[in-house]
C-alpha cells in the first residue's frame, strides 16, 4: 500500500454530505436530514442508467455502488449516507474497507423498532430481492426478531421501484396489487409493516389512505428519521457539523440539493422537483 492515497474524506465541516441510491428513492432520506441538518449541503447521486439494482446479483450490486461511493469521494463528501437498502445489504462492508477514514451510513430495514413494538408477533418486510436476501436484514431477523418468537414475512414486488421513478400512478396494476396485499398482511394478523427500500416512503400517502378505506389495524415504519438521526451524532462526534453562519443570508432555507443522475432523462427533472422541491438541481453524469 506504499504510496497509496488514504480515502480519508474532507475533515472541513463545510464539505459536503453525499448521497447514493439506485434511483429517487434517496431522497425519502434526504428529507429528514435536510429537516434535522438544515446548515449542511448535499450532493446526491442516482444511478438512474442502472436502477433498479433490486433483481441484480451481488457482485453486480457491490461494484455499482463502489463507482457511486468513489464519485462521491471524488467530490470531497465529509460523510455518505448509502441511502439504498439493497446497496447497503451488500456493498456496506466493502465501502467501509475501502475508505476506512470516511463515515459511511447504510441502511437496513427497520425491523428491529417494530419487532419490539409488535403485539401480534407478526411484522412484514417490504423490500427488494435483494434486500430480502441479503446478509443485513438476516442477522437482524436471528438476532431479534427470532429470540422474540415474532414471525417475519417477507415480501417483494419488482414492479414497485419503477413505479416510484415514474411518479406513482394510482390507476396502475403496481398499485392494485399493493392495496390487496395490504389486505393480505392483515389476514396474516401482522400489525407492523417496515418499509425496506428508500423508495416505499413515497408511497406512505397511497398506505395511509388505503389502511384507512379498508379499516386495518397496520403500522407503517421506515428507517429515514432514524439515519439522519445517526448522521447528525456522527458529524457531532466529528465535530464536523455545518454551523448555521456558513447558510448564505439569501438562502434562509439552506443550500439547494444538487442532484446528479447517471442518465440523461426528460422526466426525472419533473419527478425529483415533485418530491423535494423546485429549488433542487438537477444535473447529469454522463
Ligand atoms: N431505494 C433502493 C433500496 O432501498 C431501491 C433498490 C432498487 O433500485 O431496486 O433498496
Amino acid at each position: 500500500m506504499t504510496g497509496a492515497p488514504l480515502r480519508v474524506g474532507s475533515k472541513d465541516s463545510r464539505a459536503p454530505i453525499g448521497l447514493f441510491d439506485s434511483g429517487v428513492g434517496g431522497l425519502s432520506v434526504y428529507i429528514h436530514l435536510a429537516e434535522q441538518l438544515p446548515a449542511e449541503r448535499y450532493i446526491y447521486y442516482a444511478d438512474t442508467l442502472h436502477v433498479p439494482y433490486g433483481n441484480r446479483d451481488s457482485k453486480d450490486i457491490e461494484a455499482l455502488t463502489l463507482t457511486a461511493v468513489e464519485w462521491l469521494y471524488q467530490q470531497g463528501c465529509k460523510l455518505i449516507v448509502i441511502a439504498c437498502n439493497s446497496a447497503s445489504a451488500h456493498a456496506l462492508q466493502t465501502a467501509r474497507r475501502c475508505y476506512p477514514q470516511l463515515p459511511i451510513v447504510g441502511l437496513v430495514p427497520a425491523l428491529k423498532p417494530a419487532v419490539l413494538a409488535s403485539t401480534s408477533g407478526h411484522v412484514a418486510v417490504l423490500a427488494t430481492k435483494a434486500t430480502l436476501d441479503g446478509a443485513l436484514l438476516n442477522q437482524v431477523i436471528s438476532e431479534v426478531a427470532a429470540p422474540k418468537g415474532t414471525r417475519v414475512i417477507k415480501y417483494f414486488d419488482p414492479e414497485l421501484v419503477p413505479w416510484v421513478e415514474a411518479g406513482m400512478p394510482e390507476t396502475s396494476e403496481t398499485a392494485q396489487r399493493l392495496r390487496q396485499q395490504l389486505q393480505a398482511f392483515a389476514s396474516a394478523d401482522v400489525d407492523y409493516l417496515i418499509l425496506g427500500c428508500t423508495h416505499y416512503p413515497f408511497f406512505k400517502g397511497f398506505l395511509f389512505d388505503e389502511i384507512e378505506a379498508q379499516q386495518l389495524a397496520l403500522q407503517v415504519v421506515d428507517s429515514g428519521q432514524a439515519i439522519a438521526t445517526r448522521v447528525k451524532s456522527l458529524l457531532a462526534e466529528q465535530r464536523l457539523l455545518a454551523t448555521t453562519e456558513s447558510v448564505s443570508h439569501t438562502e434562509h432555507k439552506g443550500h439547494p440539493l444538487v442532484f446528479y443522475a447517471s442518465e440523461n432523462n426528460d422526466r426525472l427533472k419533473n419527478v425529483v422537483q415533485r418530491l423535494v422541491g423546485p429549488q433542487t438541481q438537477v444535473k447529469y453524469i454522463i
